[in-house]
């Protein structure tokens, strides 16, 4: 747990509350976490289903590794302190955008189930809804799509602690949704998705 350190701090609440957010926009937040190895379509799926969701009129917003690296996590590198500590503020600014009422899209490895599990539990006490999304693809695959070149990098010892390489990844026992990208087209994973989020109405069913 992180410690709390600043003292004499109170939650103050406004007059305007998650309920009446969820009104205004027409649909609920939640945390469509996806995990997987580096290069296994995270990012790619999260880019394609945020198109189809706007199509549909819902407001999502996208939480991508990469990005978050270069700006709020920038003083974070891939030790697993630090990759705890990534997945711990991401979790959090997460759930800050379900309060809001947003759909979010958070594409990172999270390689250790107690960080990914922490996250959820940090959601589940805030009442705010968190799925996680494994994205399945075999470590072949992802290192022949190679899409960023890191593989190989790390195959030469010119990347340490590559997740799937030389430093682990832990395979969700649980998740909510089970995507193998190695056999499924994109389209067919942005339809399990959406179905999902009309059967547990986050979205309307039409
Ligand atoms: S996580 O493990 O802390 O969840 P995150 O998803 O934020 O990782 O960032 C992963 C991205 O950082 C990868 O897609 C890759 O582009 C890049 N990267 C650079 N070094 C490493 C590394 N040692 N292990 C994994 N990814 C790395």
């Amino acid at each position: 747990m992180t410690e709390q350190k600043s003292t004499n701090v109170h939650w103050h609440d406004g007059e305007v509350n998650r309920e009446d957010r969820t009104q205004l926009l027409g649909q609920k937040g939640v945390t469509l976490w996806f995990t997987g190895l580096s290069g296994s379509g995270k990012s790619t799926i999260a880019v394609a289903l945020e198109k189809t969701l706007y199509q549909h009129g819902k407001l999502t917003y996208r939480l991508d590794g990469d990005n978050i690296r270069l700006g709020i996590n920038k003083n974070l590198g891939f030790s697993a302190q630090d990759r705890s500590e990534n997945i711990r503020r991401i979790g959090e600014i997460a759930k800050l955008f379900v309060d809001a009422g947003v759909i979010v899209l958070a594409s990172f490895i999270s390689p250790y189930t107690v960080d990914r599990d922490r996250v959820r539990q940090l959601h589940g006490d805030a009442g705010c809804d968190f799925v996680e999304v494994f994205v399945d693809c075999s470590l072949d695959q992802a290192e022949i799509r190679d899409p960023k070149g890191l593989y190989k990098k790390a195959r030469a010892g010119e990347i340490k602690n590559f997740t799937g390489i030389d430093d682990p990844y832990e395979v969700p026992p649980h998740p909510e949704i089970h995507l193998r990208s190695d056999q499924m087209s994109v389209e067919q994973e942005v339809d399990v998705i959406i179905n999902y989020l009309r059967e547990h109405a986050f979205i309307a069913a039409s």
